[in-house]
């Protein structure tokens, strides 16, 4: 990335599914962090998005967007760098995909690999319009706030390429309002959950942001360890050993060399071992779940930074629906 790079826009979105866990500090939220040093970040909270395939458990939504806030600011996003906001405060992004679904066609989505892996997992015989046309959703996401930069995991790629895709002919058929948005792809670590599955809420082997230390350090007293190694000097394998991941994460490039060898040789226990690491672990995390709780108590705060970030990304929206209906030939000599 070179200088005249530095104002360029990012724009990413996270659904409000529940509690954050490591997989998701890990790999998305850190990775957002970082990138507010060197772009103009709008980051939201995907509400309209979750009601594709929640919108008849709506109970826990208003709960999970306050959840998911906190989660934000406790990994670091901070409203002093980016715009933080949530989705559905900007209803133009509503107009915008009525707008884009007009040059969309049907099969660019129906050929969509997470749509149909969706269909297929959630068993959904008949699926809603608005779970079909979630991409376009997201385009209206990205290209209204004239994003250049997509920063997402493997699995959203297909969803980038699509935006890509409509943003392309909105071009070519009505000119050049909203870049091409490109994907940024992050080196996200495959973090694995206490029983070494992928960790995941649904699993239920997550350790959240949320949790309290003693917590933390119970779940990872029931970490999945090489089952080989029952005793102390029996010789261990600390790649793809879940507690060894963590320690790469937490305990420091020295302290790590340290331990794969002393676990290759038979010099460490894995009971010690997990102490160790959730002692780094918990370290790492207090400034992250101090943070958290700081706003937990200032909900106005939180109502506040969301109200500011809205009231900055509300404008870009307007400008660029404005632009958009223009572009596509709508009468404005008639406008409320
Ligand atoms: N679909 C994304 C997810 O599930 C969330 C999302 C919605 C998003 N709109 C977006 C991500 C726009 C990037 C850009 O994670």
């Amino acid at each position: 990335m070179d200088e005249t790079e530095k104002k360029k826009r990012v724009l990413s979105g996270n659904r409000p599914t529940g509690p954050c866990h490591m997989g998701h500090l890990f790999g998305v939220l850190d990775f957002w962090r970082r990138l507010q040093d060197k772009y103009d970040c709008f980051f939201f909270i995907a509400d309209y998005h979750s009601l594709t395939t929640h919108y008849d458990r709506t109970d826990k939504i208003q709960e999970n967007v306050r959840e998911a806030t906190l989660d934000f600011l406790a990994a670091g996003l901070t409203p002093e760098k980016s715009t933080i906001f949530l989705q559905s405060d900007i209803p133009e992004v509503a107009e915008l995909t009525l707008l884009l679904a007009m040059i969309t066609p049907m099969g660019l989505l129906e050929r969509n690999p997470t749509y149909k892996a969706q269909l297929q997992e959630l068993g959904i015989e008949t699926p809603n319009l608005g779970l079909f046309q979630y991409p376009v959703l997201q385009t209206s996401d990205i290209v209204i706030y004239k994003a250049d930069y997509v920063p997402v995991g493997q699995d959203q790629l297909p969803h980038v390429w699509i935006s890509a895709d409509i943003a392309k002919t909105f071009r070519f058929k009505y000119g050049d309002i909203f870049p091409i948005p490109q994907e940024l792809v992050g080196e996200f670590p495959n973090v694995p959950g206490i029983d070494n599955r992928k960790m995941s809420k649904s699993y239920d082997n997550a350790i959240y942001i949320m949790d309290d230390e003693k917590t933390t350090f119970d779940k990872v007293k029931m970490f999945y360890t090489d089952p080989t190694k029952i005793r102390k000097d029996d010789l261990g394998h600390p790649d793809g050993c879940p507690v060894f991941f963590f320690h790469k994460m937490v305990s420091g490039v020295e302290i790590t060399g340290i331990i794969h060898e002393e676990c290759l040789a038979g010099k460490r226990g894995c009971v010690a071992c997990k102490k160790e690491m959730a002692d780094s672990l918990n370290a790492m995390l207090r400034p992250i779940r101090e943070r958290r709780q700081v706003y937990a108590e200032n909900p106005d705060e939180v109502r506040k930074i969301l109200i500011t970030g809205g009231h900055r990304a509300r404008a870009e929206a307007q400008d660029t629906v404005r632009k958009a209906r223009k572009a596509m030939g709508l009468s404005e000599w008639s406008r409320l």
